[in-house]
């Protein structure tokens, strides 16, 4: 007998008659009721067993956590809150769960202890929940690039480039351990380890993909990427996914126009087909913002949120404009806003683009026109001589979700400028062949998945979003 998905049962327009279902049970009560949960939906269906006639060592084997094939009929419900349950005829255990040492018992456990047990939080309302919005966030990525006709590029995992030239790169080696070179000090020296080429993991697949626009017209990757930086907070991953477009021929206002649209349409697509799981984590959040002080309580619900993103346009503001909003606003010494910034050429912390985003204009925000010594060595130059066409999206809650620039397409400018900040031409002479043989104007972005996926999730902290969290602590599993 083949088994039916607990989401296809729920959806039955009628009972129906000898179905199969398979899944995990969530809860057991009275000895009659099991909560099953197989994965494909946030609602559990409800299954009836037949106690009376079971005996008593078969119902001992229902609990938490055990995997249960029923067989029954489908059945309209009498108890509230849902149409259809199962009326059991039989089942069969799967797989025994020791009610004793199953960790994910059906009571509130902190995010910390989840963290803890990663392979097995997945199985909680919440977990199940980000992981399907974040797999159909990642589909809504394909199509959008796929039906604008974007090629879909794979860019390397292992590279000799840095190509943010921020130095945040895990060296890979292809010797043995004890067997590493070492100079006359005795440290390893990493520039003859990988079949003696120095390597890394990659920290975006942008450089790779540049050459790819350059012949492809419109590409795009979404990928992992590594950083090395040992930042431990709630925004930042040692490993994360990067989904990257470059397009030929784009300035800097098509950039945006791409990033606003792309993004606009992927949690527009997350809004429509995530509705039950995104209802869900909007009721968990509305319980936990109860437990905050009133000041500290988000002023809008999730769905609202996401409402609010798909019907604003983003504000296009200048590096130069933000710096005399945030030098004009008076600090508050109080409040969590007073580092405000009064020299123009800083970089922004994130309570400066907090405060842009989240008390000034209040919508997602893009900041673009940044002082060229605080960006990446190939954003183009202005005229001006000293700013680039570079681009952040700021985020309510999140900070910088994407990071972007216009390319510096002229060969010249580009070699005099990686000269200054001593990056080695031999190294991207590659790269340097896409100045060299047909440059044009073009631009790309990164986005990084996990903030997306933190924005629509309405979750605080990214170690949530994604399934197997790589982060200074935590490299288990
Ligand atoms: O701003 P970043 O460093 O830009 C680049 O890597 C460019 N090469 C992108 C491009 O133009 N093709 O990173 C892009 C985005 C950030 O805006 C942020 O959303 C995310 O990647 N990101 C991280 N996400 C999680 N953990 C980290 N450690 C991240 N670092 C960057
Ligand atoms: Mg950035």
């Amino acid at each position: 007998m083949k088994h039916t998905k607990i989401k296809d049962l729920l959806a039955a327009t009628q009972p129906m008659k000898d179905i199969n279902a398979k899944g995990w049970v969530r809860t057991f009560r009275n000895s009659q009721f099991i909560a099953l949960n197989d994965g494909s939906t946030i609602h559990n269906i409800q299954c009836v067993v037949d106690f009376e006639n079971t005996p008593e060592t078969e119902l001992k084997r229902i609990t938490t956590g055990a995997a249960v094939s029923i067989i029954g009929d489908l059945v309209e419900s009498q108890g509230a809150g849902q149409k259809f349950e199962i009326q059991a005829r039989s089942f069969e255990i799967l797989g025994d769960s020791d009610a004793e040492k199953f960790p994910m018992q059906p009571k509130k456990h902190s995010l910390e202890f989840l963290r803890e047990n990663a392979h097995l939080r997945v199985r909680t309302n919440a977990f199940g929940a980000i992981m399907r919005v974040r797999s159909v966030l990642s589909y809504a990525v394909h199509k959008y690039f796929q039906d604008k006709g974007f090629v879909y590029v794979n860019t390397p995992i292992i590279t000799g480039a840095d190509a943010e030239g921020a130095g945040e790169m895990f060296q890979v080696t292809s010797l043995p351990l004890d067997n590493l070179p070492k100079n006359e000090e005795g440290n390893i020296n990493y520039k003859e380890d990988f079949f003696g080429k120095h390597t890394n993991l990659t920290v975006s697949g942008q450089l790779e993909g540049e050459t790819f626009a350059m012949a492809l017209g419109q590409i795009y990757t979404f990928g992992p990427t590594f950083r090395a930086e040992n930042s431990n907070t709630s925004r930042h991953l040692a490993e994360f996914w990067m989904i990257e477009p470059e397009v030929a021929f784009n300035d800097l206002n098509d950039n945006m126009d791409l990033a606003e649209d792309f993004i606009q349409y992927v949690v527009k697509y997350a809004v429509d087909h995530c509705k039950d799981d995104l209802k869900f984590l909007e009721g968990r959040l509305l319980e936990e913002e109860k437990s905050k002080p009133q000041a500290e309580r988000s002023e809008m619900a999730l769905l609202e949120k996401l409402d609010f993103v798909l019907s604003h346009s983003f504000k296009r503001v200048s590096y130069t404009e933000a710096i005399d909003i945030l030098k004009d606003s008076t600090p508050n010494k109080k409040k969590k806003f007073q580092y405000l910034i009064t020299e123009w050429g800083a970089d922004l912390q994130s309570e400066h683009e907090r405060f842009l985003v989240e008390k000034h204009f209040k919508c997602p925000v893009i900041l673009y026109d940044y002082p060229a010594n605080i960006k990446a060595f190939y954003m183009r130059l202005n005229e001006d001589g000293k700013t680039v066409r570079a681009m952040d999206i700021l985020f309510p809650g999140i900070g910088e979700i994407v990071g972007g620039s216009q390319r510096e397409e002229r060969y010249d400018v580009l070699v005099e400028k990686m000269r200054k900040l001593g990056i080695d031409e031999e190294e991207l002479w590659w790269y340097l062949d896409t100045r060299r043989f047909g440059s044009a104007v073009h631009s790309g972005f990164g986005l990084g998945f996990e903030r997306l996926v933190l924005f629509v999730t309405g979750m605080t902290n990214i170690r949530d979003v994604i399934p197997f969290p790589r982060t200074p602590q935590n490299a288990e599993f």
